[in-house]
């Protein structure tokens, strides 16, 4: 039977009628999020056009109340990782009871924004119930509630829809190559690392798994002792598909041996991602401490550019009056490309200059002047509306399991920020 053939010239003209269809679509629904101050070509596109993405953490709270915050989300960030709301305090509250209202909000609004998700995360120390921190568990018990967890979350409510798992969160202590003497380790001895990957592996074949951890930008005793576990998860056929440099960094601190240290992991097959990027100021900022921080992301992203399986870089928050910083680390602040009140700072011109290409879209239009972001901080408490009830004592609040952070909190290498959970 010979089929008809539609003529070349009718295909042309469907194929631009579509072209322009999809055009609008992504116009109305960039429009949905408002105008921004930010100018040139938004960061997601530049970042696209290497073929990585450029993220941001997310909170449901402030998308639902700031649309300054919903306009630079929406807008500049191809990617979405939830800042709190995957957590598993947040997700299985009382044991059995899972509440994915929130976390949904985020994966909604993300595929509204033709924005990918990543998930943050399985295994953790931090921000877990006190059913489960206080829960005294033994290995048969705990390693079913852990198969529970994963498989509901990343199997039956969001497979398809987050990309890629942060499964291990900071597995290593603080500084140095011990892995931490959390409950799972405590409880099921180090192989709950390769027995988390491989549950999530099952629950969703397609999404990226990967373990994430601080102080590893560099090379150093931690990412040394992380290089030799990814090297021995590889080894014994473990889905372990990338490692997460969080990224956590003092203004003038970005490690010299970072691309080199990147690398040496995606010489083993792995990828990598820089995935909660800040760079803090000691508060008030001065304009030149601006401009530093300014070249210090220019730094970063460049880095991830130059390594070929680097996947992107995902900013810790959305402007300076969300940033976890001051309330986790008293006079810091300061540490994210857009101000206060959402408006880009001397960082945000820095990233979309170190994104774009010569011929691609628009000159970059240069940072915008610094505005309120170069005056402290306010109150702390007041910095990171994390929960609803956060406004008093955010990060306590938003962390039940740990103690609150004080300022006396021991950075635990040259330049990095570490909570010292
Ligand atoms: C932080 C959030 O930003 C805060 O709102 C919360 O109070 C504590 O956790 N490493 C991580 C992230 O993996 O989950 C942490 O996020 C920051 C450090």
């Amino acid at each position: 039977m010979v089929k008809h053939r539609a003529p070349r010239t009718h295909l042309m003209a469907v194929g631009a009628g579509l072209l322009l269809f999809v055009l609008l679509a992504v116009v109305a629904v960039r429009a949905t999020a408002g105008p921004t101050q930010a100018g040139g070509v938004p960061l997601r596109d530049l970042a696209a056009e290497h073929g990585i993405r450029i993220g941001a953490a997310a909170n449901p709270y402030l998308l639902e109340r700031n649309r300054h915050y919903r306009a630079v989300l929406g807008e500049q960030y191809g990617s979405l990782t939830a800042e709190n709301v995957m957590k598993w305090d947040t997700l299985q509250p009382e044991r059995g009871v899972y509440d994915f209202s929130l976390a949904d909000t985020l994966v909604d609004f993300a595929e509204k924004h033709g924005q990918d998700m990543r998930g943050h995360t399985l295994l953790w120390h931090n921000q877990n119930p006190e059913w489960l921190s206080e829960g005294h568990f033994g290995p048969d018990e705990l390693r079913s509630i852990m198969h529970d967890h994963i498989e509901t979350v990343v199997g039956d409510h969001f497979k398809g829809r987050v990309y890629a798992w942060d499964v291990i969160n900071e597995p290593f202590r603080d500084s140095g190559g011990e892995l931490r003497r959390n409950l799972w380790l405590r409880t099921l001895g180090k192989d709950y690392i390769a027995e988390a990957l491989r549950t999530a592996h099952a629950a969703d074949p397609d999404a990226r798994l990967y373990i994430n951890d601080f102080s590893i930008e560099g090379r150093n005793a931690k990412s040394d002792a992380l290089y030799e576990l990814a090297k021995s998860l590889l080894e014994q056929g473990v889905p372990l598909h990338g490692i997460g440099f969080q990224s956590h960094l003092s203004v003038g601190a970005v490690p010299d041996d970072m691309v080199e240290n990147m690398r040496r992991f995606t010489d083993l097959g792995l990828e990598v991602t820089v995935t909660e990027l800040d760079i803090s100021i000691d508060m008030p900022a001065s304009e030149e401490e601006l401009r530093a921080q300014a070249e210090d992301y220019r730094t970063v992203v460049r880095n991830c550019l130059q390594v070929s399986k680097c996947t992107g870089v995902t900013v810790w928050g959305v402007g300076d009056a969300d940033s976890w910083i001051p309330s986790w680390f008293p006079g810091q602040g300061a540490a994210l490309p857009f101000d206060q009140d959402y408006a880009p700072k001397p960082a945000f011109g820095a990233v979309q200059e170190a994104l774009s290409k010569a011929g691609f879209g628009a000159t970059p239009t240069g940072p915008a002047t610094p505005t309120a972001s170069a005056t402290p901080a306010g109150p702390a408490a007041s910095a990171n509306p994390a929960t609803p009830a956060a406004s008093a004592t955010p990060a306590a609040s938003a962390t039940p399991t740990g103690p609150a952070p004080t300022a006396s909190t021991t950075p635990t290498g040259p330049g990095t920020r570490s909570p010292g959970y």
